[in-house]
C-alpha cells in the first residue's frame, strides 16, 4: 500500500465537486467523501467519481448496533469504494460486523479504518460528558488497538499520535491523517497541525488535506505540490 493524499472534497453539490475535480487534467487524485456531499447526492455522486478514474474514501463514520453497521456496509461495498470508516467507539464487535459486511463473496473489500477520539472532543468534554476518566493518550492507543483486534486496517489520527501508533499497532497498520498544513499557508481551524514533509517524516501512510488545495488560487499546483512533499 502506497503513500498517498487524499482530497477532502468538503463540497455541498455535485456541480461544485465536479467543477474542482475538472480542473485535474493529468492526475486523477484520491478524493475523500464525507457525510455533507453524501447526504445531499446520494450514493450516485460515488459512482460518477468512481467513473471518473478516482479512488474514493467514503467517510460516513458508521455507529450503530452490529448488524445494522454490517447490512450499511454490504451496500457500501457494492458502490466500490476504496476505503471507509467506523467510530471505534461503537465496540470491537461492531467492527467485526463492519468488516464482515464489507467483505464481497470474492473476498476483495475496501479498506476499512477506525476513527478514535475526535480532535473535536477535549479530555474535558471527555471526561464530563462522555465520562470516560482516562488521559485521550490512553484512550486513543486503546481504541486503536480494538480496532487492530477486531481486523481494521488503521485509524484515522492526528499526525502526532502516527508514530506511536505504528509503533503499538505495527508498522502495517495504517494511519490515515488530517490537519495537515503547508509550512507557509493558513491554519483556519485546525490546532495541532503538521506539514506534508512532517507527517511524511513521523510515517503516515495517507494525509487528507481540504481546504490548503480547494481553496488554493491554483489548486492543481497545491495538490502537486503535497504529493512532493508528501509521497516522492
Ligand atoms: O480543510 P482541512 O484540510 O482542514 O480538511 C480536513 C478534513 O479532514 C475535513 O474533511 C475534516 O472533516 C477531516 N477531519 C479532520 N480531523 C479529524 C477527522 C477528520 O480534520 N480528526
Amino acid at each position: 500500500m502506497g503513500k498517498d493524499v487524499i482530497i477532502a472534497c468538503d463540497f455541498a453539490s455535485k456541480e461544485q465537486v465536479f467543477d474542482f475535480l475538472s480542473k485535474f487534467k493529468e492526475e486523477k487524485p484520491f478524493v475523500k467523501i464525507g457525510m455533507e456531499l453524501f447526504n445531499a447526492e446520494g450514493p450516485d455522486i460515488v459512482r460518477e467519481i468512481k467513473r471518473r478514474g478516482h479512488k474514493i474514501f467514503l467517510d460516513l463514520k458508521l455507529h450503530d448496533i452490529p448488524n445494522t453497521v454490517k447490512k450499511a456496509m454490504a451496500v457500501l461495498s457494492r458502490l466500490d469504494v476504496d476505503m471507509t470508516n467506523v467510530h471505534a467507539s461503537g465496540t470491537i464487535a461492531m467492527m467485526e460486523a463492519a468488516l464482515e459486511g464489507l467483505t464481497r463473496e470474492d473476498g476483495t473489500r475496501p479498506l476499512l479504518i477506525a476513527v478514535t477520539q475526535l480532535t473535536s472532543t477535549s479530555e474535558e468534554r471527555m471526561r464530563d460528558d462522555l465520562l470516560i476518566n482516562e488521559p485521550m493518550d490512553k484512550v486513543v492507543m486503546h481504541y486503536a488497538m480494538n480496532a487492530k483486534k477486531a481486523g481494521l486496517d488503521g485509524i484515522v489520527c492526528s499526525p502526532l499520535e502516527a508514530e506511536k501508533v505504528h509503533a503499538s499497532c505495527g508498522q502495517g497498520f495504517l494511519t490515515v491523517t488530517p490537519g495537515v498544513r503547508f509550512a507557509d499557508g493558513d491554519k483556519g481551524d485546525q490546532v495541532r497541525v503538521m506539514t506534508p514533509e512532517q507527517a511524511k517524516k513521523i510515517g503516515s501512510d495517507y494525509i487528507v488535506v481540504g481546504r490548503p488545495i480547494t481553496a488554493a488560487p491554483d489548486p492543481v499546483e497545491a495538490y502537486r505540490r503535497c504529493v512532493r512533499e508528501f509521497v516522492d
